[in-house]
């Protein structure tokens, strides 16, 4: 298989972690491209119409978007304890987290665009300030729910890990630990994990 990535993007991020705790990284090709939204790259857009990372091509199920989706197939393919729980209350616990985690890092990537790509005459910070409000309160459910959480590493862990990671890459001055103590406490402990150090971005 051949996953497409940016070693900066979040979303990919989630990908390679559940590749390296399922066991499946041995049968990845990570293959990192550049990004850019105003400059398709021509090879991912044959692989994916909208030409956005992370994209996986399987033997069976041809190229496979987004990371949700490609973290579901992954977790269909190791017979471990399942990263995404099959069934049950404990199947939508893990979906909303998931769910909540995208959501900061999708308002989290918006303000990085807006603020690295979009040129200095069209920026809008009405519009940044709406998204950094959806990272605060989305930052302030982790925190309440994370004491919850104990050793489990699934999903929505998973998801919530490469959020905390994205705000420290591109934005350290958001200074996220000083207002959630128990999320910092929480990730200090879950960076020990290979599957964690091995994809911090860059
Ligand atoms: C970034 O450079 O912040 C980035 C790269 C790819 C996807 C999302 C974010």
């Amino acid at each position: 298989m051949r996953l497409w990535h940016n070693p900066a993007s979040p979303f990919a991020r989630k990908v390679r972690i559940v590749a390296r705790e399922t066991g499946l990284s041995d049968r990845i090709e990570e293959v990192g491209i550049m990004v850019n939204p105003v400059k398709p790259n021509a090879d991912l857009a044959r692989e994916n119409p909208l030409v956005k990372i992370p994209a996986l091509s399987t033997p069976d199920e041809g190229t496979l978007y987004d990371s949700a989706v490609i973290c579901e197939y992954l977790d269909s393919l190791h017979g471990g304890v399942p990263l995404i729980p099959r069934a049950g209350p404990e199947r939508w616990r893990a979906l909303r987290l998931q769910a909540l985690g995208d959501g900061i890092l999708d308002a989290a990537v918006l303000m990085r665009y807006e603020r690295a790509v979009r040129p200095q005459g069209l920026q809008w910070p009405d519009w940044v300030a709406g998204q950094l409000g959806k990272v605060r309160s989305g930052l302030d459910t982790l925190e309440r729910e994370c004491a919850g959480w104990k050793e489990q590493f699934a999903i929505g862990q998973i998801a919530a890990a490469c959020v905390l990671g994205y705000l420290d890459f591109r934005f350290p001055h958001e200074n996220w630990r000083a207002s959630h103590p128990a999320l910092e406490k929480w990730y200090a402990r879950v960076s020990q994990r290979p599957s964690v150090k091995a994809t911090v971005p860059k």
